[in-house]
């Protein structure tokens, strides 16, 4: 009787096997991996601001407590972005006029 395979052809089976049930897994890990990204999610993009806010101004300079705008501080995992409300509570009265402002203003009116 002639032998059909040859002595390797097991280690070959395994292998091609193998591979058959791990490329499923490695498509899932690299898409969520570029997912994850910072390529994908433009973490260390710098975005253009409407408004040019300033911390040392509004906190340094005026004394403002952090919790009157980021409100969730101490209750979130998410500090939260102050409403324009919170903004016009102020600039409805204090430089009302600036053009800085003309964003927020035109925020509050939408
Ligand atoms: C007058 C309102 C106001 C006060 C008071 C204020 N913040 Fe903010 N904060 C903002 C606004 C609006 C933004 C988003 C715009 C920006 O990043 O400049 C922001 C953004 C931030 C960010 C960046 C968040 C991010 O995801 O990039 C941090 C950190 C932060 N504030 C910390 C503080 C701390 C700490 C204090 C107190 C010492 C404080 N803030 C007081 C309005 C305020
Ligand atoms: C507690 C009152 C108060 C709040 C709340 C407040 N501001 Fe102001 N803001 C001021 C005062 C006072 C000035 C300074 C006006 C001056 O210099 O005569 C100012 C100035 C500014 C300026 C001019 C640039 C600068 O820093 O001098 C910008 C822009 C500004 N505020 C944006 C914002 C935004 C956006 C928010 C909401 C996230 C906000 N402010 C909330 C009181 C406030």
């Amino acid at each position: 009787m002639v032998q059909v395979f040859h002595p390797g052809a097991d280690t070959v089976a395994r292998v091609v096997l193998a591979s058959i049930g791990a490329a499923p897994v490695l498509a899932v890990g690299l898409a969520y991996a570029f997912w994850r990204s910072p390529y994908a999610t433009a973490q260390d993009v710098t975005r253009e601001q409407p408004v040019p806010f300033s911390h040392e101004h509004h906190v340094g300079g005026l004394g403002i407590d952090c919790r009157y705008c980021h409100t969730s501080v101490e209750k979130a995992a998410f500090a939260g972005i102050t409403p324009t409300e919170t903004c016009m509570n102020c600039h409805s009265q204090e430089w009302t006029n600036a053009p800085m402002l003309a964003p927020v203003r035109r925020s509050l009116a939408d």
